[in-house]
């Protein structure tokens, strides 16, 4: 059987981290692709020289064109800036829409038939870009940021509850911003409602810091944002596709319809396998869910008209 080929596309933080881990856990072959001469090709080469000390055996390549990546199963799109100051979020939105229309353009070109596993930001505004440019069907184009969103409110209940966060089942919905859902309701520590761990202001200071998870950490690093928990998250939606795993994952898909949303991406729980996005998951959401998950689809339907789609 043909060994899977992963592309990476961006060779920064959350690339060259994915690209660690997908070798490490030999998911397949890995070529991370950058604009910046040499960075990806020098990556690439250390990752693969950890190979006969770390114990895994995948081809890892870097590369500055798409030739390399041609006929890839998955293709993970990492590449954009982060904002820097004195950039509004409508410039930063149009020049990572240029970054993803040349990146997806290129990726069509070399690898038709892939998955695309979007990461850039602001991200549920990118998966629609690469969707548009693309052409491909939903199941084919899929935003990462709902595990990340939800690992960091697992995270932060398993903290505060005194417990492991092995135990924490916890999805978010929504955009990946300020408008996110955390879904507390459907929230369990071992298939316990969340309110018998914890009391109401608790659930709600975390649902706060979950909103703010991405800020927080830049406001730490001070340049640069997360990259180990994105990381992670696009490995394990990488995994379930390869593996054929039929997870049920929050992730950011082509609605159509399903929540009374259409021609939007926003994160809901969808189940991945060999095919990509093979099924949405419709919840019934109580009147405030639906609510405020629509205000989410709201925030990121303007996004998408900023860019005049
Ligand atoms: P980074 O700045 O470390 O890396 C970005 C890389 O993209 C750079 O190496 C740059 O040279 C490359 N790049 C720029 N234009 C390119 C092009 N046309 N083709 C190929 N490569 C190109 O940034 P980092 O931390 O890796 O983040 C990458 C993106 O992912 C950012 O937009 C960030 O906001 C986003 N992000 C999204 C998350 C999510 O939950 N969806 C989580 C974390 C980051
Ligand atoms: C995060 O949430 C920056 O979107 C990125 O960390």
């Amino acid at each position: 059987m043909k060994r899977p080929k992963i592309t990476v596309v961006g060779a920064g933080n959350v690339g060259e981290t994915a690209a660690h881990w997908l070798a490490s856990k030999e998911l397949g072959d890995v070529v991370l692709v950058d604009v910046l001469e040499g960075i990806p090709q020098g990556k690439a080469l250390d990752l693969l020289q950890s190979g006969p000390i770390e114990g895994f055996d995948v081809r890892v390549t870097g590369a500055n064109d798409y030739g390399p990546t041609e006929n890839s199963d998955i293709v993970v799109i990492t590449a954009g800036l982060p904002r820097k100051p004195g950039m509004s979020r409508d410039d930063l939105l149009k020049t990572n829409a240029k970054i993803v229309t040349e990146v997806t353009e290129q990726v069509c070109k070399y690898s038709p038939q892939s998955i695309l596993l979007v990461v850039s930001n602001p991200l549920d505004a990118m998966a629609y870009v690469a969707k548009q440019v693309s052409g491909f069907p939903r199941s084919r184009v899929i935003g990462m940021a709902g595990i990340l969103d939800s690992a960091r409110f697992r995270t932060f209940v398993a903290q505060a509850a005194n417990v492991s966060v092995e135990d924490v089942h916890a999805f978010v919905y929504g955009g990946h911003g300020d408008t996110m859902v955390p879904m507390t309701r459907y929230c369990s520590i071992s298939g316990v409602p969340l309110e018998k761990f914890l009391p109401a202001n608790q659930i709600t200071q975390i649902v706060d810091r979950t909103r703010n998870g991405g800020a927080e950490i830049v406001n730490l690093l001070k340049s640069g944002s997360a990259y180990y928990a994105p990381s992670a998250a696009v490995v394990q939606m990488v995994e379930a596709i390869v593996r054929d795993k039929k997870r049920i994952l929050p992730c950011a898909v082509w609605l159509e319809g399903e929540y009374g949303i259409s021609n939007l991406f926003i994160g809901v729980l969808a189940k991945l396998g060999h095919a990509g996005m093979e099924q949405v998951i419709e919840l019934d959401l109580n009147p405030e869910e639906r609510q405020l998950l629509s205000k989410s689809a709201e925030a990121v339907r303007s996004l998408v008209q900023v860019l005049g789609k």
